[in-house]
């Protein structure tokens, strides 16, 4: 496997994505300015959005325990906002209570926190503003969440799991003992209004849309693959949507004019672990079928989008405009982030990170081809490095997706998209390596944050702790 930061040339690139055997669309040469395809609006309904570029959500790990956003939090999305990104598809994720929080320092929007997030939100505008002359054309909003399975919300080593189902792989890795209780119907309705309640709060803090998170193994996601629920909730596709349906109606009934926005896994494989090698390979799993994996064929390592695209025909008869295409979960974070370093407590990506990019890219350009009424969030490019603008302005003038979603880069070198729709130079020592360390950092209790590039980082405490840990690795 090829490391893509030893690709100096579009020859060598071109040679490389040939051998590598995918499908993956670039220019060689780059535009910029208002020629540039990326640097090109886009009307969604009765606004304009500037560009072609989003912010995906990432959270820091580093918020207060009250839920509040810290000095760090705030300036993360201080930088979302001089990036030059016209969407912030949802800051972060941000918990509607707190059992559903990830870790004790999970963003977490609630009346008494309101306040602080409207000024964060108030902040990244007025920095965008402050860089780029006007806010007219951006549109910011807020990811809402419950991490139902993966929740944490008192203590990194302590799992305190909300489940739908048990999960014949997952109830073990996920800390899920024989007290887990599995959540009953009428506790999934007082989680949709807090759901709404959250909706509305960030109304008031004054952002455009909500994402009703449904991706990555969080609990809106594990609703789409409860296949094996009794009830209201699981079963069929339109049981498993009545979780988002309801959240929508209550948003529509008490939040109008709110817009609200969806990111789903589009597909999921079986979860992976570290093999004798290190490298990633999957679980065993002695059913005949796979049935866990919400856009999976049935035999855990492959695509059917079948029910991803009934999924969008409900967003469509919801009103929802715009959606954000990721996959898979932490538990195969190869197909959702690709990377070429693993996190120390990950494993090596089983294939080339060209394919898992290669893979995103194809499905959501397939999703878009099929349902074109939406608007398209795409997400993965990090991998691409110095390759990356080759290949976004491809995605864009080709109609393969709407708008192109930027995750780490954005971590470690926000105004890359400036200077990629100002034509400058890139700056090669702040490109994105896919190293591992804002992920690593946070598995082991610390804020994350680009302790590999970013000098705010290294010159904290946490980032001797992380040498450390790779020391004993
Ligand atoms: C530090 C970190 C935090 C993240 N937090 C979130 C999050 O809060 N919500 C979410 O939907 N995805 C989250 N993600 C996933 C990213 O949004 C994105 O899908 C992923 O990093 C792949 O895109 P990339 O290749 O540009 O990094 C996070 C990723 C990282 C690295
Ligand atoms: S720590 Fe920095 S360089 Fe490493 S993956 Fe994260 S953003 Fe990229």
């Amino acid at each position: 496997m090829r490391n893509i930061v030893a690709i100096k040339s579009i020859d060598d690139f071109t040679r490389y994505v040939n051998q590598s055997g995918v499908s993956l669309p670039f220019d060689e040469e780059v535009k910029s300015g208002p020629d540039s395809p990326l640097a090109r609006p886009y009307a969604l309904a009765d606004r304009v959005i500037g560009n072609r570029f989003a912010i995906l959500p990432m959270e820091g790990w580093d918020s207060a325990t009250d839920g509040r956003p810290t000095e760090l939090t705030r300036r993360r999305w201080q930088r979302f906002g001089l990036s030059g990104a016209k969407l912030i598809f949802g800051g972060e994720a941000a918990a509607v209570r707190p059992d559903g929080r990830g870790s004790p320092n999970q963003l977490m929007i609630r009346e008494e926190t309101a306040g602080d997030i409207a000024e964060m939100r108030e902040l990244l505008v007025r920095t965008h503003e402050e860089h780029f002359g006007s806010s007219d054309d951006l549109l910011v909003g807020l990811q809402l969440t419950h991490s139902g399975r993966v929740s944490k919300p008192h203590d990194m080593k302590h799992p305190e799991p909300v489940i739908l189902y048990h999960h014949p792989l997952l109830d073990r890795r996920s800390g899920v003992t024989g007290d887990t209780l599995v959540m009953t119907d009428d506790e999934i309705a007082r989680l949709i209004e807090d759901f709404v309640k959250a909706a509305r709060l960030a109304q008031r803090a004054g952002f455009d849309f909500v994402d009703v998170k449904h991706c990555h193994g969080y609990l809106g996601h594990e609703f789409l693959s409860a296949v094996e629920r009794p009830g209201r909730y699981g079963g069929s596709l339109e049981n498993r949507t009545r979780f988002l349906r309801e959240i929508v109606a209550g948003i529509r009934a008490e939040a109008p004019g709110l817009d609200i926005a969806v990111r789903f896994s589009a597909f999921d494989f079986l979860p992976f672990q570290r093999g004798a090698d290190g490298r990633g390979e999957p679980s065993e799993f002695s059913g005949e079928r796979y049935p866990y994996a919400f856009g999976g064929d049935g035999n855990g390592l492959g695509i059917d989008l079948t029910e991803p695209l009934a999924f969008l025909d409900l967003l469509l008869e919801l009103d929802i405009k715009l959606v954000c295409i990721s996959a898979g979960s932490a538990y195969n974070a190869h197909i959702l982030r690709p990377y070429f370093s693993s996190p120390l407590d990950g494993y090596r990506p089983p294939e080339d990170p060209l394919i898992g990019v290669s893979r995103l890219i194809s499905v959501t350009a397939e999703l878009k081809r099929r349902r074109p009424e939406l608007a398209y969030v795409g997400s993965g490019y990090s991998y691409l490095q110095q390759w990356l603008p080759n290949v976004a302005q491809k995605v864009i003038s080709c109609g393969m997706a709407d708008f192109v979603g930027m995750g780490r880069m954005a971590l470690c070198y926000p105004d890359i998209i400036a200077d990629m729709l100002a034509g400058r130079t890139l700056k090669y020592q702040m490109i994105c390596r896919t190293c591992g360390d804002c992920i690593t950092a946070p598995r082991h209790g610390m804020v994350s944050g680009c302790y590999a590039l970013d000098d705010f980082y290294r010159n904290r405490s946490e980032f001797q702790k992380l040498r450390e840990l790779k020391r004993k690795r």
